[in-house]
């Protein structure tokens, strides 16, 4: 592990659950159940193995599209979790972020992400990122909403546009400039993404923000990840050549 580049910025698609369940011949909210485990369990573990930025996707914009069923038991799910997150993450000074349209869920889950985000704004440790009811082409279609609404009151920081005018057609907006209306404002894109469960596809996942990142997937299901599965994708990680478009 002292050799090995730590990748400040990284992201995982938790999938897998319900196959896990299947396997077992449980109904696929136990997967969620054990799925939860897992990362709280890795939540530490993340910031002790030198992660500055980690994103997780808990649920999707297409989620709901579900049984009525497995989406509350999800609710149910991040109603418990909430309160022992909220412990791990003052015990570990990890600050919580959410992303996502969280307009969507019930009242008192967006009151929940909302204690949980103000609780632990003050924390200096891991930045803990949840993707919650988030879509990466719903993320770009809201922040256009955003910039739009912005330009018409005259609100544009001047840093966005190339001249620094906060105008058009004066200036171009930058891509750092859009970037800013993102939900994830202020969090570098990930350096690495990884899949759980064998799946090679992004399924809506940091849409904007992936177009350099390095993706490792595993054949893992989402319950039975780990600190050591987390290092052996690192250390995968570790052997790409990230050009970025030069040579
Ligand atoms: C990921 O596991 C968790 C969520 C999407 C909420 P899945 O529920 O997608 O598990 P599989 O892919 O059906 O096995
Ligand atoms: C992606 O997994 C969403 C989350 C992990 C929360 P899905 O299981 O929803 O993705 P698809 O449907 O296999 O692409
Ligand atoms: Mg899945």
């Amino acid at each position: 592990m002292d050799e090995m580049n730590i990748p400040a910025s990284v992201a995982i698609i938790m999938d897998g659950n319900g196959r896990w369940a299947k396997k077992r011949g449980l109904p696929r909210s136990f997967g969620h159940k054990e799925g939860c485990k897992a990362l709280e369990a890795l939540i530490p573990e993340a910031g002790r193995i030198g992660i500055k930025y980690l994103t997780v996707y808990a649920f999707s914009t297409e989620n709901w599209k579900r049984s009525q069923e497995e989406v509350s038991a999800l609710m149910d799910l991040f109603r418990y979790y909430a309160g022992r997150l909220l412990k791990k993450a003052e015990e570990n000074n990890v600050r919580i972020t959410f992303i996502g349209d969280r307009t969507r869920f019930p009242e008192d889950i967006v009151a929940s992400i909302e204690k949980l985000e103000t609780k632990t704004s003050g924390n200096t440790g891991l930045r803990f990122v949840v993707a919650a009811n988030y879509g990466g082409r719903d993320e770009i279609r809201r922040a256009a909403v955003r910039f739009a609404e912005a330009y018409a009151a005259g609100n544009i920081p001047e840093e966005c546009i190339s001249d620094g005018t906060g105008r058009f057609p004066e200036g171009e907006l930058t891509e750092a400039g859009f970037a800013s209306f993102l939900d994830t404002a202020g969090i570098p894109d990930p350096d690495l993404i990884i899949r759980t469960s064998g799946e090679l596809r992004l399924s809506n996942f940091l849409t904007w923000q992936s177009a350099y990142s390095e993706i490792v997937i595993t054949d893992r299901l989402w319950p039975d990840f780990n600190a050591e599965e987390l290092l052996r994708c690192i250390e995968e990680y570790n052997g790409r050549n990230r050009r970025f478009g030069g040579v």
